[in-house]
């Protein structure tokens, strides 16, 4: 199983892991054995979250990251490179919504989801990959969401963000396959975080969400664990450019 699962020996760097899913994800890597870089904004949640890995037993650093500005981003891949001496795993998951009609929907919400969710995974992607490649082994793991694939009302910018992730993870993919370096995607269904607390609390989308959910509920983060840690693990290492849907089979009618 160590073989297949373990990821001792491995440093990842997971954006936007001071709570929610990202959090979520930077704890089963370090279960699985990985070192993690956490990175956000707010310091406070950088320390929490990289104490709790150390008491894992793992390595960890919180560095501050705002993913909309491509300085930052490179400071804090140097930063990381500095301290760990490489990244094996980047998960891409730092990400916003906003959720209004198309025709209400304000430019600067736009804006603001795309270069989050979309422009900063390439641009974190652009500053991690390279050192990567050349090593001649990685994984890139981009958190997507059902929205990539299917449409909802009110989430235009949010749903062309994940739409463009899955297309980003297909020619990423692509262009380092020869490489060694694996890119898929994950792509949640409804979740409790704080990104989703407004729906939660709302009775009739939260009984909308569980109705056209097959399984009839929505997902508990700590269903994430597995999939992070088998897409990031050697046991994944023949899959490449897939988007694997955890979502009580919400896409599959
Ligand atoms: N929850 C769901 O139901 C669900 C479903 C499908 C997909 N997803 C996807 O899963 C990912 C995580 O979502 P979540 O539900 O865990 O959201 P969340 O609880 O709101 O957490 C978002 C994380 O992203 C970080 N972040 C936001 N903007 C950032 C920026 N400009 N730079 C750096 N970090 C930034 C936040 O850090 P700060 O502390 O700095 O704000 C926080 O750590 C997103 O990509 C989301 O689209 C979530």
């Amino acid at each position: 199983m160590e073989e297949l699962f373990g990821l001792r020996g491995n440093v990842a760097l997971v954006t936007g892991s001071t709570r929610g899913l990202g959090e979520v994800a930077a704890k089963a890597l370090a279960k699985a054995g990985a070192d993690v870089v956490v990175c956000g904004r707010n310091p406070g949640d950088l320390k929490r979250v990289s104490d709790e890995i150390r008491k894992i037993g793992r390595d960890s650093e919180g560095l501050l990251l705002d993913v909309t500005s491509k300085a930052s981003i490179e400071e804090c891949v140097a930063r990381a490179l500095r301290r760990f001496g490489r990244i094996d795993i980047l998960v891409n998951n730092a990400g916003v919504n906003h959720r209004v009609p198309v025709l209400d929907f304000p430019e600067e919400k736009w804006d603001l989801i795309i270069d989050t969710n979309l422009k900063g995974y390439f641009l974190t992607a652009q500053a991690v990959v390279p050192q990567m490649i050349e090593r001649g082994y990685g994984k890139v793991i981009n958190i997507s969401s059902i929205l990539g694939g299917v449409g909802l009302p009110n989430q235009v910018a949010y749903a062309a963000s994940k739409g463009g992730v899955n297309q980003i993870t297909k020619v990423m993919a692509l262009e380092w396959a020869k490489l060694g370096v694996r890119v898929n995607a994950i792509g949640p269904t409804y979740f409790e975080t704080d990104l989703v607390k407004q729906l939660r609390n709302d009775p009739e989308r939260f009984n909308f969400i569980n109705e056209r959910t097959p399984m009839g509920r929505w997902g508990y983060p700590p269903e994430l664990e597995g999939i992070v840690i088998f897409l990031a693990a050697p046991a994944s290492d023949f899959i490449t450019g897939q988007v694997i849907y955890i979502d009580g089979g919400w896409t599959v009618w």
